[in-house]
């Protein structure tokens, strides 16, 4: 048996759910998205991606989307239907869909739906070897604070990656790294965590809020700055967060081994962290 998924307002089997071919998230990219992780059936940061999602839809200026109410009922109602003690809840809201054209639509209804993906989050045996990486060049718009649905540049630089026998991209552009294609990427340097400060040029991860809030609670020092990929080359640590994988330790960047080839202490430690708290 399939899942249960959401379209409008409904609860159907996973083949049953549909939208119209004209629907401007398949004709434009027009909408915006969240993935929220799921531990012991219950969401985890579920107010700072509903708080971005709120924001993501205001920056399109997509006006009449479900309420607050409707996309918790979603989310509770996801998780109950499928039974999911461990994963994701995969959600998007489009600006809905009416014959093709450029201009916003006059009277159109936002589309959402919604998904589970069971996944293992807290014993993810990534963690425990740690990850590669690979650099490849950031091909995406200007407004990546967005979490928008048009995602060719991620994908492209994920495959890539994957390609190259990574786990993940590192975006380059202009010399620095941005993030990772669905991910935030961090160096460890003289035990302080480094990671870009937020703008428009990267997506403000829920994980990485979390993550600053726990490694200030544990006195872990953190710099928000850029930094080159040579400089990650020569890193002590690195690791990478997002809601599908919360802290990763990352142990080869372009075939550089980094910490010796190991997860090191600061990632585990704030990986060991975030567990706690996401299991609480
Ligand atoms: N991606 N940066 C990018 C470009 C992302 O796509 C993501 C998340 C993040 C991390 O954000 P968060 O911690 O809120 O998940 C950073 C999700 C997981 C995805 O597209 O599947």
């Amino acid at each position: 048996m399939g899942r249960i998924v959401y379209v409008n307002g409904e609860y159907l089997p996973e083949d049953q759910g549909k939208v119209s071919m004209f629907d401007r998230g398949f004709l434009f990219a027009d909408g915006v998205y969240e993935v929220t992780p799921v531990v012991n059936g219950r969401l985890v940061d579920y107010e700072a991606h509903m708080e971005r999602l709120a924001r993501s839809l205001a920056e399109i200026r997509i006006t009449g989307a479900p309420t607050r109410t409707a996309l918790d009922n979603m989310h509770m109602g996801l998780i109950k239907k499928n039974g999911l003690a461990e994963g994701y809840i995969y959600m998007q809201i489009t600006r809905g869909a009416a014959d093709r054209d450029f201009k916003f639509p006059k009277d159109v209804k936002p589309t959402m739906i919604g998904f589970t993906q069971t996944a293992s989050l807290i014993d993810n045996p990534n963690a425990t070897v740690g990850v590669k990486v690979v650099t490849v060049p950031d091909l995406r718009w200007k407004r990546r604070d967005i979490k928008s649905v048009m995602l060719l540049g991620p994908v492209l630089g994920k495959q890539e990656a994957y390609e190259k026998g990574a786990f993940e991209g590192w975006m380059v552009e202009d010399g620095y790294v941005t993030e990772g294609t669905s991910s935030n990427a961090y160096i460890v340097k003289d035990n302080t965590v480094i990671t870009r400060g937020l703008s428009s040029e990267i997506l403000a991860g829920c994980t990485r809020r979390a993550l600053f809030r726990l490694a200030n609670e544990q006195g872990v020092n953190i710099v928000e700055r850029k930094f080159t990929p040579d400089e990650a080359y020569g890193a002590e640590e690195a690791f990478l967060t997002s809601a599908s994988n919360f802290v990763m330790p990352i142990i080869e960047i372009d075939g550089h081994r980094i910490g010796g080839g190991q997860p090191g202490p600061v990632a585990r430690k704030l990986r060991e962290l975030f567990l706690q708290e996401a299991m609480k």
